[in-house]
């Protein structure tokens, strides 16, 4: 297949790795014009989940630009943060590769934002299980075996066919969230409520992927952080989602005391090296509070009372911001 990914973040590098591994030509939309500003290949340190025990790899990938015609590509993979998506609609726009587009990346705003943001339905809703860091010369991420999809609707029977053929290829399960929207602002909401606990311990100085491993082992962080994702929850809920649809991805912060869910995360981040890699590798503090920021908006929108999260978020900026 001929797949298209849009820049060169941490996402877009690592599942292009292994689908260029399975076979298929990756190309990637660069946004710097001049060539010789960026490296023509990136490392890639990637802990492999496909893999039980998952392993370590090391590629040396080529950062290939696209030479490819538009009429011959069979997916786009978009995926930047979410303040970045008209951008780079507009620049896959003006090279005529705006279609078959799949968005693997987090998104805040409803449907019809979303929709007037692409501009056509052909395009897909995923998620990547995959997370890491980036500097100008390395790459260094996690990847789990799963991503999330959207199903297919009558505009995208053909994209959900490539995208699904092509992650098998590379040894990849995408998992169906039949109410994909809906879950990434579930994950949104988890993911800010948690971050904002850790992020809340930061202090001039200290080194982020310390202060990350330390919150992962002390069940008092994580009772804080559960806390947190219980009221950002309620701002999704606010917005008319029914929480009971997405339980599988809600229960461990929600069924169990705080105390006893902190104490089951903690044993879980012990024995799952993938999770807590990917939480310590994290470094991205513009994504992380733009998220933030996102999910504490909507709660003083929807007058939804979050004071655990907003103590925490102040803190977290302060120590971010210093
Ligand atoms: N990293 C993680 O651990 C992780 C985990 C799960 C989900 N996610 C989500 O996945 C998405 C991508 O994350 P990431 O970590 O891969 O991001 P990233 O490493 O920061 O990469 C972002 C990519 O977006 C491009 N970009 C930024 N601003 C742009 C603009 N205005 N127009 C066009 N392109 C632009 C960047 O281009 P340049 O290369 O030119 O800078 C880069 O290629 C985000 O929604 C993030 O929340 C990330």
């Amino acid at each position: 297949m001929r797949i298209v990914i849009m820049g060169r973040g941490v996402i877009g590098v690592t599942y292009g790795c292994v689908l260029r591994e399975a076979g298929h030509e990756v190309q990637h939309l660069l946004r710097d014009a001049d060539p010789r500003a960026r490296p023509a290949t990136t490392t890639v340190d990637l802990l492999d989940g496909r893999e039980q025990p998952p392993v370590d790899r090391s590629f040396r990938y080529p950062l290939t630009p696209v030479t490819f015609d538009p009429e011959t590509v069979d997916l786009v993979l978009v995926s930047v943060p979410a303040e970045a998506l008209a951008g780079a609609i507009e620049s896959l726009r003006r090279r005529g590769l705006d279609r078959r587009l799949l968005l693997m990346g987090g998104f805040w705003g409803s449907r019809e934002e979303l929709q007037a943001l692409v501009g056509h339905d052909d395009h897909l809703l995923g998620y990547p299980i995959a997370g890491g860091r980036r500097d100008a010369e390395l790459v260094e991420s996690v990847l789990f075996d799963s991503v999330r999809l959207a199903p297919a609707s009558a505009h995208t029977t053909a994209l959900h066919a490539a995208v699904s053929q092509a992650f098998h290829d590379a040894g990849l399960t995408a998992e169906r969230s039949p109410r994909m929207l809906e879950w990434l602002w579930v994950h949104q909401a988890v993911n800010a409520g948690i971050i904002s606990a850790i992020a809340s311990e930061f202090r001039p100085g200290d080194e982020i992927g310390d202060v990350v491993s330390r919150a992962l082992a002390s069940p008092r962080t994580l009772a804080r952080g559960i806390g947190n994702i219980r009221e950002c929850l309620r701002v999704v809920q606010a917005r008319g989602v029914r929480l009971r649809h997405h339980l599988r991805d809600i229960a461990p912060f929600t069924l169990l005391p705080k105390a006893l869910a902190a104490r089951v995360m903690v044993l879980m981040f012990r024995k799952d090296v993938l999770s807590r890699r990917i939480m310590e590798l994290h470094h991205n503090t513009d994504d992380i509070l733009a998220l933030m920021s996102e999910v504490h908006v909507s709660a003083t929108e929807s007058a939804v009372p979050v004071p655990g999260f907003t103590r925490d978020l102040g803190r977290a900026r302060d120590a971010l911001a210093s």
